[in-house]
């Protein structure tokens, strides 16, 4: 069946050209925690390194001083609490002390987690 395989060839590159196009915005959107997080491993700045922090748990980069309430959460980092933490850090985790009000845009932040996924 030459032409499935083609097609799902296809289907392969199409789904890594969107993936790498989110990766490309958020990048972008990644501004908004650039003064606050490095995406090198162990630097930290006001907030904890981003280095692998997709698939983490939560308050887990050794040397950095996390709230209790975040070292408290048993949150593990993933779309979805993510989603969540970005879109609402406070609601997310009440007495967190990120000082980011929130992203309202949906795109946005699902481009910015796939960009946080590339970084590993
Ligand atoms: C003004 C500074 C500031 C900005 C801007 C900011 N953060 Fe933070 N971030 C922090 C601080 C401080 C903490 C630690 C919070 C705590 O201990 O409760 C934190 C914690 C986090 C954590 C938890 C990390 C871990 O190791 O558990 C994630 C994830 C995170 N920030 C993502 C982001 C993203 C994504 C953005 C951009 C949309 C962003 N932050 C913007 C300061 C900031």
């Amino acid at each position: 069946m030459p032409y499935l395989r083609s097609l799902f060839v296809l289907l392969t590159l199409f789904s890594h050209a969107v993936f790498a196009q989110d990766a490309t915005l958020g990048k972008e959107k990644y501004q908004d925690c650039v003064s606050c997080h490095s995406i090198k491993p162990g630097e930290n700045l006001l907030g904890p390194s981003l280095f692998g922090v997709y698939g983490r748990k939560a308050g887990a980069v050794e040397g950095y001083r996390y709230s209790n309430a975040l070292k408290k959460s048993g949150i593990t980092w993933n779309e979805d609490s993510l989603n969540r933490y970005i879109a609402d850090p406070q609601g997310l985790i009440p007495g967190g002390r990120m000082p980011y009000s929130g992203m309202p845009d949906a795109q946005g932040r699902k481009a910015l987690i796939a960009y946080l996924m590339t970084l590993q």
